[in-house]
């Protein structure tokens, strides 16, 4: 999916991938990331996401990048309610940073954001990044990523379903992909996995990975 794809999901308000509570499976299993509190996790296409806000809660720093600046001023307007606060706004190059305290949010082109842009970080928490992106730039994202990472630990959430049946996003992830895709990186581990329906048209998995770097 190409930038004005998603520019168009967000200004129609067409972002049924927004969750409006704290996704259930973070909450059960953030802990398997074993994180001490002020622990810097990255969010990849974190979109408006309220896991942003709850993971700040538990005492986490958060670090995300998104493409949409109108989803971004959403996220602060949701995070921060108040008016008379606002989010300092810096320019830099070719990405805005939104930062609140211990909340850093960039607006720009995740394939162009760099390691030393993104600094140092513990975790990478992936709710609906991977299954965002098609086929052809899936393996791309997933190399971007490790790269800019340098391999740390990943929560990753994705979706399994019968791809026959309905077309992505969000697109089906399989076993076989998520081997293809971080094998060579991580010793991968399934931890949960929850029926759903998805667009009430087809039974789909959640499936929680979680990502311990190689040795
Ligand atoms: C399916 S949504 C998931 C959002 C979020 N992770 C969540 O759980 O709600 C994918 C998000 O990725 C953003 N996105 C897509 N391509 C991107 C890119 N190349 N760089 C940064 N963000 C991107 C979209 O604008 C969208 O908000």
């Amino acid at each position: 999916m190409e930038a004005d794809f998603w520019h168009e999901r967000w200004s129609k308000n067409e972002i049924g991938f927004h969750e409006k509570e704290v996704n259930p499976l973070l909450i059960k299993h953030i802990n398997d990331l074993k994180l001490s509190k002020g622990s810097r996790i990255f969010l990849p296409l974190c979109g408006k996401t309220r896991d942003i806000a709850w993971l700040h809660s538990q005492g986490f720093s958060v670090v995300g990048i998104e493409l949409s600046e109108h989803a971004v001023k959403q996220l602060f307007e949701d995070l921060l309610g108040d008016e008379s606060i606002k989010p300092t706004v810096t320019q830099l190059g070719n990405l805005t940073l939104y930062t609140i305290e211990n909340i850093e949010i960039y607006v720009g082109d995740f394939f162009n954001f760099s390691k030393e842009q993104l600094g140092q970080i513990d975790a990478v928490y992936d709710r609906a990044s991977l299954i965002a992106l098609p086929d052809a730039m899936r393996e791309k994202y997933a190399q971007h990523l490790i790269e800019i990472t340098a391999g740390i630990p990943q929560l990753l959430i994705t979706l399994e379903y019968d791809q026959s049946i309905i077309n992505g996003p969000p697109f089906s992830i399989s076993n076989e992909m998520i081997k293809n895709y971080y094998n060579d990186d991580f010793n991968i581990t399934e931890l949960d996995r929850i029926e759903e329906s998805l667009k009430g048209k087809v039974d789909a998995d959640n499936v929680v990975w979680h990502l311990a770097p190689k040795t």
